[in-house]
């Protein structure tokens, strides 16, 4: 079946990075802030292009991710047919908790100057329009691997099945070539992990720690990760998301994180691997993955196409 995207995505399939920064703003009620936060969103491809030729090989990508709350505001366009705020899932054990955030900036760059050059110049633009939530900059780890030692984003979609997973196309015309987008900063607590035995890692993850086999779902019972993340609908098709995870932290400090962000082309993918996660299948046996990683933001946004960012500006 084709997939019929009628407008220009955002880079939201650019690849993974040595570095990259997630930007969450919220919009301030100083006078005129919409209107800047149009203007710079319409502007934002040129801003990217300025610093992106500076470095060629470098990869520099941006993708800009619009919240629930301002999204009628912002761009007065329909909105995507799932978009809403990001729904607090309780578990019995864990929560994933909700917390605010307007504008989502994911950047991303073989070069970390690159990025900050980037956010430099776009927060000069915002000024007082906006204000920073939250600021987290990752890093590439060794072979791709988190903090916990393991290779994260392998069953990420590759070639054609990445815009059929994370594209919204004929089934909501308004919002095609977008993609909805969750965010959740993890931090880790190391010292309990690196007190289990690997195999007891690689039963929670689902996979080998050094070489990365994928192991067999587990018959009944306690479930890894990798089977709780892994989405069936009514129809026995799986439903893939694509992840774009990055460490951060800072031993000195004590904090070793996971940036978690997925864009998918349906929330209510992303919203079932959460609630599989927290409150467990069978309910009651949560991915213990958490029992080791805790959450302190979740935020959902859409990524209109480029199409529609730069559309912003007509006012
Ligand atoms: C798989 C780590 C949170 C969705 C994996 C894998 C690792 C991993 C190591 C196996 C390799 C791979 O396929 O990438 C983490 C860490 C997290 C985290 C460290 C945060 C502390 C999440 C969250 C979601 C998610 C919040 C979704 C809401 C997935 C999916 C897969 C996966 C869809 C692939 C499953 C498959 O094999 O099809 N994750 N993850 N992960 N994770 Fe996570």
């Amino acid at each position: 079946m084709s997939h019929r995207v009628p407008m220009q995505p955002q880079r939201v399939d650019a690849p993974l990075t040595q570095s990259a920064t997630f930007l969450i703003l919220s919009v301030t009620e100083s006078p005129g802030a919409i209107s800047t936060v149009r203007s710079t969103l319409a502007s934002i491809d040129g801003l990217a292009k300025n610093v992106a030729i500076r470095d060629l090989g470098a990869s520099f990508a941006c993708t800009v991710g619009i919240g629930s709350d301002v999204w009628d505001r912002v761009t007065g366009l329909p909105r995507p047919a799932e978009l809403h705020p990001f729904t607090a899932v309780k578990g019995g054990v864990h929560t994933a908790v909700s917390t605010p955030g307007d504008l989502l900036f994911h950047i991303r760059s073989e070069r970390r100057d690159l990025c900050f050059e980037f956010e430099r110049q776009l927060m000069d633009l915002l000024g007082d329009a906006v204000a920073v939530v939250d600021e987290t900059v990752g890093f590439r780890y060794f072979d791709v691997r988190d903090l916990l030692g393991f290779v994260d984003g392998t069953a990420n979609p590759v070639g054609p099945d990445v815009p059929a997973s994370i594209l919204v196309a004929e089934e909501d015309e308004a919002a095609a070539g977008g993609s909805y987008v969750v965010v959740q900063k993890y931090v880790h607590d190391l010292k309990a992990w690196h007190a289990l035995p690997a195999e007891q890692q690689e039963a929670i993850i689902g996979r080998t720690k050094l070489d990365n086999v994928e192991l067999d779902d587990a018959v009944s019972g306690q479930q890894s990760h990798k089977t709780l993340a892994t989405i069936e609908d009514e129809n026995g098709d799986e439903h893939d998301i694509l992840r774009d995870n990055m460490p951060f932290g800072s031993p000195g400090s004590g904090e070793f994180g996971t940036y978690f962000i997925g864009y998918s082309r349906r929330l209510w993918v992303i919203e079932r691997m959460l609630q599989r996660m927290f409150v467990g299948s069978p309910p009651g046996l949560h991915d213990r993955l958490l029992d080791f990683s805790k959450p302190l933001t979740g935020t959902t946004f859409f990524v209109p196409s480029s199409s529609v960012l730069a559309s912003l500006d007509s006012d």
